[in-house]
């Protein structure tokens, strides 16, 4: 398996697999596919990487910038995330996170966030932190890491990307 930055023509697999991914997936608006978009529209898709065996595409990963109290920080958002069903739980999604992370550290960012289940993101290093929160969400299902400085503090917004409808 190589995981390698995406490319102009895994636009279209990326976006059936994102749909694919998420259409029994427990809390989702089935937004996902078109939050990938409206952030490569946006200029916002820091980091986007996909998974692939030979010719095929496995799984995707997006990172994008997200603000703390209405301010850019070089703090990112992990997600959506995305492995076809037939191939979930062999290690995709785990390495795509990792290797997207790894990245993101190298480009010097000071931290990422994520929504999400804390028993599958607690091994990436994630932790909830009551400081630094977003929206309604249950405490202990939005996480941070942190990479490189102090731990902020405030309410978390994502790109405008993931407000569509
Ligand atoms: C979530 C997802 C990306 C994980 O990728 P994956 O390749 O299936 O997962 P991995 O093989 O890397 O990891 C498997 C491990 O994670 C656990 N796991 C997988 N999905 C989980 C979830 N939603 N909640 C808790 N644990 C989960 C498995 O139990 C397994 O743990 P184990 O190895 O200790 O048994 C993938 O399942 C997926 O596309 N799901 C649908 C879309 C989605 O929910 N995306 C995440 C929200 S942004």
């Amino acid at each position: 398996m190589e995981i390698r930055p995406e490319q102009a023509g895994d636009v279209e697999t990326i976006r059936t697999l994102t749909e694919s991914a998420f259409r029994d997936a427990p809390h989702s608006a089935q937004t996902e596919a078109r939050i990938v978009d409206a952030l490569r529209a946006g200029g916002a898709l820091t980091v986007s990487l996909v998974a692939t065996d030979d010719a095929e595409i496995l799984g995707h990963v997006a990172f994008s910038p997200v603000t703390i109290l209405g301010a850019e920080g070089d703090w990112y958002g992990l997600g959506p995330v995305s492995v076809w069903p037939a191939r979930q739980r062999k290690g995709i999604g785990q390495a795509l996170i990792r290797d997207g992370l790894r990245r993101l550290d190298a480009t010097g960012a000071a931290g990422c966030v994520v929504l999400g289940d804390p028993g599958y993101y607690g091994r990436f290093g994630f932790e909830s932190d009551p400081a630094l929160f977003y929206a309604e969400v249950p405490p202990g299902y939005f996480q941070r890491r942190v990479l490189r400085g102090p731990a902020p503090k405030g309410e978390v917004r994502y790109h405008p990307g993931f407000d569509v409808a």
